[in-house]
């Protein structure tokens, strides 16, 4: 990344911060998203600590009451310009929501990560502003949230919609959602179609699925004790940010005068239930259908997101998966988010094919640590050059590298510079 990149990327962000958050992207995501804030929180601590903080303040003071934070916090004034927005939810209405506006599903839990990343990018600054043990204390309640009310007997992160793990129209919901025999009916708004073409979006029947469970998950009054409730999926990569997350924990707690051995514990036996989901033949992790009893296998990079855990029992064979025909690094544009070999895969259309810059980030970041400076090196510089050359495309082709979705999009602002900095200013190992 020159200096010429990190400006653009720097006035991206700028053009999306909105006082005390960051839209992903102005057209197509006006509020602000959960996992989406994060990730934006890690570039932001190189322009401005503060910022960085108070994108995770944000989303921690939308914190419902039995600990989850939310998938989206609204601006109730942009209702018609996102579907469903606040007027669907209807938020306030449902007991232990926030005052704020919110959506009721939840997305995947990165904000441990973040928060320990902005607190070392300047801890006097965090210190100032009580930054960590405020966080340390939201973020409890979050994992919390995920272990007494979204963890099976598997000891694995249950997900209630496609939108929970980040990964909306990822082959490994296919047959789950073929298998919901009911629909939100012909009436689909998409907003969305107005801000990115329509080949490079989820379909129209996965919307119609998406509103009914999204429907049916607000009508039960989001208490996640709906006996019948038709999609309970379990995510490798969902679960794997919850192991990162939770050695951030540890962290965050050392520092924070608390026990840190309870969060060692947890992100042992969580690594342990990960075990579940490997797929030897398929040399990846796969997500299983808890309702169909059902491992969805599919190569898709989620199975390869686990590369992030410590101590993880498979590196090797994720290694090889990740440089083989079915993902190509090193002759693809970033990494692909599905087999590029696969029949369902699709170069153009949101995450069954795409490259997008987030699950780079986290595999350079893997790779690093797991001492491959090459490679990470090459992701970074890769990040940033399409980053610049495509006005910071949501995601792109991994064939040409040309552009798909939205652009001027925070994340891949965000972590491209985040890369940038490390590597060129800060001179770290990468
Ligand atoms: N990714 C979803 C969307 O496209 C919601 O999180 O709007």
């Amino acid at each position: 990344m020159s200096d010429r990149a990190l400006k653009a990327a720097t006035r991206v962000l700028a053009g999306n911060w909105r006082g005390t958050y960051t839209v992903p992207a102005a057209g197509l995501y006006p509020h602000q998203w959960s996992w989406d804030s994060a990730f934006i929180a890690i570039g932001l601590r190189h322009i401005s600590p503060t910022r960085a903080q108070q994108e995770l303040d944000a989303i921690f003071s939308a914190q419902w009451a039995d600990g989850r934070l939310p998938q989206i916090v609204f601006n109730p004034r942009l209702d018609v310009q996102y579907s469903p927005g606040a007027s669907f939810w209807q938020s306030q209405r449902i007991p232990g929501s926030p005052a704020v506006p919110t959506a009721g599903l939840i997305q995947p839990p990165n904000h441990a990560l973040a928060t320990l990343l902005v607190h070392q990018s300047d801890p006097e600054t965090s210190e100032r502003r009580r930054f960590l043990s405020r966080s340390y204390e939201a973020l409890l309640g979050w994992h919390r949230y995920l272990e007494e009310r979204r963890m099976g007997d598997s000891g694995l992160v249950h997900i209630v919609h496609p939108w929970e793990s980040g990964m909306d129209n990822s082959p490994f919901w296919d047959a789950p959602l073929a298998a919901i025999d009911a629909s939100f009916g012909s009436d689909i708004p998409r907003p969305d179609l107005k801000h990115a073409d329509a080949s490079h979006r989820p379909s129209n029947a996965e919307y119609g699925k998406y509103l009914y469970l999204a429907a049916r998950y607000r009508d039960h009054d989001c208490d996640d004790r709906d006996e019948s409730y038709p999609f309970v999926l379990e995510d490798p990569a969902v679960h794997a940010l919850l192991i990162r997350s939770e050695w951030a924990m540890a962290e965050i707690a050392e520092l924070a005068g608390a026990d840190a051995d309870g969060h060692r514990r947890r992100a042992r036996a969580l690594t342990d239930a990960l075990e579940s989901l490997w797929d030897d033949e398929l040399g990846c992790y796969v997500a299983n259908d808890v309702v169909a009893a059902e491992h969805q296998r599919f190569r898709t990079v989620s199975g390869l997101i686990p590369l992030l855990v410590p101590d993880l029992p498979h590196t090797d064979e994720l290694l090889r998966s990740l440089s083989s025909e079915h993902f190509g690094l090193g002759r693809i544009a970033l990494v692909p988010s599905h087999d590029l070999t696969a029949p369902t895969f699709d170069s153009a259309r949101y995450w069954r094919g795409p490259s997008w810059f987030n699950t780079a980030w986290l595999i350079a970041e893997a790779l690093s640590e797991r001492g491959f400076a090459d490679e990470a090196r090459a992701l970074a510089s890769q990040m940033a050059d399409l980053g610049l050359d495509h006005d910071f495309p949501e995601y792109v082709d991994p064939h040409s590298g040309e552009p798909r979705g939205t652009q001027r999009f925070s994340w891949t602002a965000a972590l491209s510079l985040d890369l940038y900095e490390r590597l060129h200013a800060k001179g770290e190992v990468l």
